[in-house]
């Protein structure tokens, strides 16, 4: 097949396009849809205008069509059948063509960066060619890096299903908390995290003849540390491989870094994607991204529809919203799956999205930005694009991390406008105007590394050997006073010393794969004899969400059962009824009083609130440890625990004066009682 042209078309918002006529119609009709879903009786013309849109369609026939052409197979001849059509597969992807080409250039150089468009088989298909050319040969293994989890799982299934092996034989994975690899696991399909963790036991990366870094335009932290270290190391190790795989974006800059390394482009093959815009912004995303998909859905030809939302619980009320619509419409459309994907969604879940979609239905994925370039969906025609994602953002005066929506880069617009045209021409609607995206949006995403707290990564650079972290070859430098915090926030835990070296406890906490104060917090359980309980709470807060489930329609069962589970004392005894002061020991760094004019921070006295979820948010207790602050609709504790000032005297006398936790309201009380006080103490 030969390439099609690569440039999206652009529509200006308002241009009497006929298409741009039908999409403003149909919209109307939808508006009309939702109104006679809330009240049926009433509302019947209305479904009858929507109904006449949706018969303009060859729709039924050609689902029919699609039916036909299922074949009725013998169960026994489906997995041959099956085997055959994967390798087919295999070989239709667009890297194809140029698995020789790209050998040669893979043995010729050291450095390679690989551009090619998303689903062209980078992923899937260049570990397992070097696999087949040998590269494994030796016991030497090839790692391929993901940014998320996710992917790292389902790409490491599919790639062992390709090779009809089993995921965790010669294919496996390796993510934080969950390893599906073995001694006989010669591809590695791993977290860009995993891989960095890897340099500590193995600081030359001795074992790997390949090293694959991926999705590297998705410029996650570890990702840049990677780069760093993997060019340090290909110095040393002429031998090794390094692959840089990106989507079409940055490949210049890659090349750059890695000393003019050549890049090898694999021609895509996109078809064109039709653009369209709003003409007003719309004030509900969420709702307008409910109605618009019911509209693609009753008024466009069959293909899947792919949705960005910000997070699972956004996904989740869309979908809820979008199943319940569909449920009141009933037969009036045709069948509507509903499909939600995230990176905490349990895994089979996950592998429903890669299903076909039965014949005469259509799929709808409500993705996060996961699927922009990370995974691909095969069989999406449309894509339904809200342009906002959530992202993290750091100040390091304040220590406050962020996690807020915001608007997307047009980077990230276009990525996500090209899920529409990878197997026919395609459509992308924006729920923004033309001038937005002209005036609003920035060109691309700020790297993580320059809106992110530093701790971990510090720490791991120093357990390297690394001192000189000012000096660090990053592609982009993160901000100095990021830098700076970190290391004092490290020097108070105790992992550095007053010259900045690794102490024997530092070590140790770099070996957790934990963030720094948590790993600190496990150490010092040993001393308070409490490991097995600290362990489980640990465990418990680096679930990434709250264990507490929320359902919209259940808040109030929810609520009720979650205060059942508290306890006097805070909420990472409601986590686990356990022992306090060793939490102290690692979180005496994230401390707040009451004053009277509210929490503050003990050091960086800055004002700061209970989450209102806490079961501490009724008691308000003078002296509380955090586990994050986090700014939403405001500085926000999350997972507090009351504490005793004293405390924090006994495990960081080095970091806290007595002075500085004298108590405020102690001061005021009358000296009889103060002295009743202290001769009881
Ligand atoms: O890495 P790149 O985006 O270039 O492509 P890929 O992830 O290797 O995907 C190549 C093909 O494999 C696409 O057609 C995907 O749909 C398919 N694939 C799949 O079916 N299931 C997965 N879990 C991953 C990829
Ligand atoms: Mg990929």
């Amino acid at each position: 097949q030969p390439a099609r042209p690569a440039d999206l078309v652009e529509e200006e918002s308002g241009a009497p396009g006929e298409e741009q006529r039908r999409w403003e119609e149909a919209r109307l009709g939808a508006a009309a849809l939702r109104f006679g879903a809330r009240d049926a009786g009433s509302q019947e013309p209305q479904y009858q205008l929507v109904l006449e849109e949706e018969e303009t369609i060859e729709f039924v026939r050609a689902t029919q069509l699609q039916g036909d052409e299922e074949p009725a197979a013998p169960a026994a001849s489906a997995q041959a059948q099956q085997k055959e059509c994967i390798q087919a597969v295999r070989r239709s992807l667009p890297v194809f063509p140029f698995r020789e080409e790209l050998l040669a250039a893979v043995a010729q150089h050291q450095v390679l960066i690989i551009e090619g468009e998303t689903g062209s088989g980078k992923t899937t298909q260049i570990p397992q060619y070097l696999f087949e050319e040998g590269y494994t040969k030796k016991g030497m293994k090839i790692a391929c890096t993901q940014p998320r989890r996710v992917a790292a799982m389902s790409v490491a299934a599919r790639v062992a299903r390709e090779m009809g092996v089993k995921l965790g034989n010669e294919v496996g994975y390796s993510i934080r908390f969950e390893d599906c690899t073995s001694e006989r696991t010669v591809l590695r399909y791993m977290t860009d995290g995993m891989l960095l963790r890897e340099f500590l036991s193995e600081p030359d990366l001795a074992s790997y003849s390949v090293v694959m870094v991926d999705e590297a335009h998705e410029r996650t932290l570890h990702t840049d540390v990677l780069f760093g270290l993997i060019k340090d190391v290909a110095r040393f190790r002429p031998e090794l491989k390094v692959l840089v795989a990106s989507a079409t974006l940055d490949t210049a800059r890659f090349s750059t870094f890695f000393d003019d390394a050549p890049v090898f482009r694999i021609p895509g093959r996109r078809f064109p994607v039709d653009i369209f815009y709003t003409k007003a912004p719309e004030a509900d995303y969420l709702e307008a991204c409910v109605v618009s998909v019911l509209q693609i859905h009753v008024t466009q030809p069959p293909g899947d529809i792919l949705v960005f939302l910000t997070g699972q619980e956004e996904i989740e009320a869309a979908c809820e919203m979008l199943q319940d619509r569909c449920r009141r419409l009933g037969s009036k459309i045709r069948e509507l799956l509903v499909l939600p994907i995230y990176a905490n969604l349990p895994s089979d879940m996950q592998a429903r999205i890669f299903q076909p979609t039965p014949p005469g239905a259509r799929k709808v994925v409500v993705a996060t930005n996961i699927a922009e370039t990370s995974l691909t969906i095969e069989g999406i025609i449309y894509v339904l694009d809200p342009g906002f994602c959530k992202q993290k953002s750091y100040n390091p005066r304040t220590g406050m991390e962020s996690l807020t929506v915001t608007p997307c880069s047009k980077a990230s617009a276009n990525q996500r406008a090209g899920r529409a045209g990878r197997v026919a021409a395609g459509k992308c609607f924006r729920l923004y105007t033309a001038w937005a995206y002209q005036h609003e949006l920035e060109e691309t995403t700020v790297p993580e590394i320059q809106r992110t707290s530093l701790g971990n990564v510090v720490l791991l650079l120093k357990s390297l050997g690394i001192h000189d972290l000012m000096h660090f070859d990053f592609l982009d430098p993160p901000p100095y006073e990021t830098l700076l915090l970190a290391l004092e926030q490290l020097y108070a835990l105790g992992a550095l010393n007053h010259l900045g070296e690794l102490t024997t406890s530092g070590r140790k906490m770099a070996e957790l794969p934990v963030d720094p104060m948590l790993s600190k917090m496990i150490l010092a359980s040993e001393k308070y004899s409490c490991s097995e309980e600290i362990l489980t709470v640990a465990a418990m807060l680096s679930v990434n969400n709250s264990i507490f489930y929320r359902p919209k329609d259940k808040v109030v069962h929810a609520d009720n059962a979650r205060v059942n589970f508290f306890l006097p004392g805070g909420d990472h005894l409601v986590l686990l009824n356990v022992y306090t002061q060793a939490i102290t020991a690692g979180y005496f760094y994230h401390t707040a009083r009451l004053t009277r004019s509210g929490y503050r921070t003990v050091k960086q006295q800055q004002t700061v609130f209970i989450h209102p979820n806490s079961s501490l948010f009724e008691q308000q207790p003078r002296w509380l440890l955090y586990h994050e602050l986090v700014l939403t609709t405001k500085e926000f504790m999350r997972q507090v625990l009351e504490i005793e000032s004293s405390w924090l005297l006994e495990v960081a006398p080095h970091y806290y004066k007595a002075k500085e936790l004298e108590d405020s309201h102690a001061k005021k009380m009358p000296k009889k009682l103060g002295k009743t006080r202290e001769e009881l103490g």
